[in-house]
């Protein structure tokens, strides 16, 4: 796959942006806040520099790893000693940067924990050029995380990106597996996570972040909701907390869209045995010998 320079230009700014919409909402966590506050943060610093999400602020917090982000009235706020993953991504005209790190709340007591993920990024980063396969890049990230003690989470995977879908083609593991090569102009989203749990997560109950399935004999206002879903978050996910901008009766039409198979809602992942989780992630672009990341300075 070819990047013109104009899609490299994007890729990059995204990223600047991604970044520091991470870094705000890092800021922004302190004991007694709440997740919301902390979400809207990062979600609001990215439309005021003329970019989208390109899916809701992740808050996950202790053994929960992804796929949790606060509805409109959600009271949680965090407390001392929590370990929360951030997971930011905005899009420039589709062109997507995901980025994603860890902060412990009014203690230091996992320093190790979250090195762990941070480091096991960093190798990756150095070792992805074109050729490598995806196990060998999963066996630098495995090893990093047990050299600290802790397991990397097989059943999370970093994942390709293209223009306006987040999730595509070529899957990161975590462990050792998969003989795809990678390839130049490949974007992807690289992000080890490490638990001193099991190393595995499980769906729980269904979360706040939706994502629009095929149109199927809607009309009347359930096809204008529909659309309007469509128009404003490109078919990218989005939180239910979003559409608060259609009206109060947001909720019963998303109800009502599930039904009918028109939306989903991703489960939210927690760690089997509880586990503490740390989650670092990068966009990288790949170059001709090796890989520039876009979120990182
Ligand atoms: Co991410």
């Amino acid at each position: 796959m070819r990047l013109d320079s104009e899609a490299i230009k994007k890729y990059r700014k995204a990223g600047r942006i991604a970044r520091k919409a991470l870094e705000k909402a890092k800021e922004a966590c302190e004991e007694g806040e709440k997740y919301l506050d902390v979400a809207e943060e990062a979600d609001n610093f990215i439309w005021d520099k003329g970019a989208k999400p390109a899916f809701p602020t992740n808050i996950s917090v202790n053994s929960v790893g992804a796929h949790y982000t606060p509805s409109e009235d959600d009271e949680s706020r965090f407390e001392k000693g929590d370990i929360v993953k951030i997971d930011v991504g905005c899009h420039l005209d589709g062109y997507i940067a995901d980025n994603a790190a860890t902060v412990e709340i009014g203690t230091n007591r996992h320093g190790s924990l979250i090195k762990a993920s941070e480091e096991a990024l960093g190798i990756a980063i150095r070792s992805i050029r074109p050729g490598i396969r995806t196990k060998e890049i999963g066996k630098n990230i495995e090893r990093a995380i047990q050299d600290r003690g802790f397991n990397p989470i097989s059943n999370l995977t970093g994942h390709e990106v293209e223009r306006y879908v987040l999730h595509t083609g070529t899957s990161i593991p975590n462990v050792p597996k998969g003989w795809t090569k990678i390839k130049k102009g490949m974007v992807l989203a690289i992000e080890p996570f490490a638990t001193d749990g099991e190393g595995r997560v499980e769906e729980g109950d269904p979360g706040d972040i939706y994502k629009l399935q095929k149109q199927r004999d809607l009309d009347g206002e359930d096809l204008e909701f529909y659309k309007w879903i469509e128009d404003n978050f490109d078919h990218l996910p989005f939180a239910a907390r979003w559409c608060k901008e259609y009206g109060d009766g947001y909720k019963e039409l998303l109800k009502r869209q599930k039904r009918f198979g028109t939306v989903m809602n991703y489960p939210v992942l927690s760690e089997k045995k509880d586990g503490l989780i740390s989650q670092r992630e990068h966009t990288v672009i790949v170059t001709s010998n090796g890989c520039k990341a876009t979120t990182r300075l």
